[in-house]
């Protein structure tokens, strides 16, 4: 089954074509454009802006992906589907602008090419991303989805069957990056340049993402981590930050070294969350996905847990172009969904930037 996936929740507007036999997926394109550098110098996605240069974009990539992938498109439209099985695309969560000029190409292109449309929730597409090119994977699985902006751990009984033991109750893993990143002058997004920080304090230190405890002066809570049940909180943390940076004089000089305890405070709740969850629940499968998934020491530390901690449970993590937003995800969600023949007319396909994961 060849599908096309389209994205643009946020600020990433991304196209793919994949190809699913059984349980097996194959990317044939991945087509991102990022606005990144058009939202740097606001700080942060202005929502606007956002929509604008996905209307730019939507039909260049759509192009781009299909090509990329050897598909011919037909060259007038009400030719009858055939050449691709499916248009999956990515209703919500998200930001409504910008999630509107993506269902709206899904929609025209799946009423002028007579084809079946998909919708999918962008966290469940996250998730997806463990399912590109990997064997059977068993369940019951334990998912920790940590993007920018949410923070979940979800429990997969099967395809389809998703349930949500545990969320934030405030920021999210990616957002508390960003407000770090922000409170310290350092830009957006804040997730990769606080781990870059990160590193070269563990790189000054001779620590390594397996060894990070060598803790400095600078100490951080680890939220939640106490508590019974298996939410978390981060938006203390961000303030705990603010309140040691304001009592130290000199914490420009000292950047690497808040970045370093910043990052290994929100990774160790993510990781003993995700340990204690997966023992109770009894997983097969342990699962990393979402925005901040590209985070070296979460990878490697999330992973070691998972070999100390949990026996005969197998780990997955995807691949780093797959981690923040893309649309292979959206597709290979979109594919599992279709083998269980869960379409969506496209005249019921809707925006919802609030959707729920169920
Ligand atoms: O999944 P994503 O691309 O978009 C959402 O669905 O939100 O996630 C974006 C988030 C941002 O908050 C960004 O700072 C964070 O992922 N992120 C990282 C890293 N790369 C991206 N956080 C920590 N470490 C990283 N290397
Ligand atoms: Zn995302």
């Amino acid at each position: 089954m060849i599908i096309l996936g389209i994205e643009s929740s946020c600020d990433e507007t991304a196209t793919s074509v994949i190809e699913g036999v059984g349980d097996k997926v194959k990317v044939l394109s991945n087509i991102v454009s990022s606005q990144i550098e058009i939202h740097k110098k606001y700080g942060g996605v202005v929502p606007e802006i956002a929509a604008r240069e996905h209307v730019l974009n939507i039909l260049p990539v759509i192009n781009e992906a299909l090509e990329k992938a050897g598909i011919k498109i037909p060259p007038t439209p009400f030719v009858k589907g055939g050449f691709i099985d499916g248009i999956a695309v990515a209703t919500g969560p998200g930001l409504v602008t910008s999630l509107l000029v993506g269902v709206e190409s899904a929609k025209t292109l799946a009423y002028a090419w007579q084809i079946p449309s998909i919708a999918v929730n962008h966290i469940e597409g996250h998730i997806y991303a463990n399912f590109i090119d990997r064997e059977k994977i068993q369940f019951p699985a334990l998912v920790l989805t940590v993007s920018g902006g949410h923070t979940n751990l979800v429990l997969m009984k099967s395809h389809g069957k998703l349930q949500i033991i545990g969320e934030t109750v405030d920021d999210a893993a990616g957002e508390a990056f960003d407000k770090a990143a922000q409170l310290m002058k350092l830009g957006y997004p804040g997730g990769p340049v606080v781990s870059a920080w990160a590193e070269k304090y563990s790189n000054q230190k001779n620590l390594t993402p397996l060894t990070p405890l060598a803790r400095g002066a600078v100490k951080l809570p680890r939220p939640m981590m106490n508590k019974p049940g298996f939410n978390f909180s981060f938006s203390g943390l961000k303030t705990a930050l603010l309140y040691e940076l304001q009592k130290d004089k000199n914490w420009k000089k000292r950047i690497s070294e808040y970045c370093h305890e910043f990052q290994q405070a929100v990774v160790d709740v993510l990781i003993y969350k995700t340990i204690k969850a997966a023992e109770q629940y009894k997983v097969k499968t342990v699962m990393l996905s979402g925005g901040v998934s590209a985070n070296k020491a979460l990878r490697l530390q999330l992973e070691q847990a998972v070999k100390d901690k949990l026996n005969y449970v197998s780990f997955l993590m995807p691949e780093l172009k797959y981690t923040t937003d893309n649309a292979a995800m959206i597709a290979t969600a979109g594919y599992f969904k279709a083998q269980r023949k869960k379409f969506t007319p496209w005249q019921k396909l809707k925006v919802d930037s609030n959707l729920e994961l169920k």
